[in-house]
């Protein structure tokens, strides 16, 4: 059941969400296009620009800090994993979607022991997608305006209507 529902949602919203930042970033879906090998690139640049997985919670075991904040042992935290994966402290420029980014280094499958169990399959797919779209050498054009799925957790679209142009 975990590895449904983990593995379900947030692979569609990398997909999702990686042709709406194509989309709306046109040469570099024609770099793409051009070069596939930057495709692992571009999964990575999707995965920390449009996190699927916005946020997560840890729970202090022992008393912390971070960032100057006291964490009491017990205390519940909520961990922004889109908002570390936007921080200018790590990454230049980080609204600039840049699939050639040459640090990628994001937060976007998790950190440590509880790591994504299924991020080799999660790029894997995120892949095959983007080299099966792209290696039609047709574009693909939005017929209606994207609508987000209303919650904070999962970021994700609820729809985006596309056709071949
Ligand atoms: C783009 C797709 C995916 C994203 C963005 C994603 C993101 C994440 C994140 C952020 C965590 C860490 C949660 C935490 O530390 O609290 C996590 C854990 C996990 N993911 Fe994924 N995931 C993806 C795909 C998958 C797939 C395809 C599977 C399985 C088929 C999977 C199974 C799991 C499992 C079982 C855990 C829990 C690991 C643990 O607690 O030790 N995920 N994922």
């Amino acid at each position: 059941m975990l590895l449904l529902v983990a593995g379900h949602e947030t692979t569609t919203n990398l997909i999702g969400n990686g042709i709406l930042a194509l989309l709306k970033n046109p040469a570099q879906s024609r770099a793409l296009t051009e070069d596939r090998s930057k495709i692992p690139n571009a999964v990575e640049e999707i995965l920390r620009y449009d996190s699927p997985v916005q946020l997560t919670t840890r729970t202090a075991l022992r008393d912390a800090s971070a960032g100057g904040e006291a964490i009491g042992a017990g205390a519940q935290t909520v961990v922004l994993l889109g908002a570390a994966n936007r921080d200018p402290r790590t990454h230049e420029d980080p609204d600039r979607f840049d699939i050639d980014r040459s640090s990628t280094r994001h937060l976007a499958l998790g950190q440590g022991i509880h790591f994504c169990l299924g991020a080799p399959l999660a790029r894997l797919e995120g892949r095959s997608v983007f080299e099966a779209l792209l290696g039609t050498g047709r574009a693909l054009q939005p017929t209606s305006d994207p609508v987000w799925v209303k919650q904070v957790t999962l970021r994700g679209l609820e729809s985006l209507r596309l056709e071949f142009a």
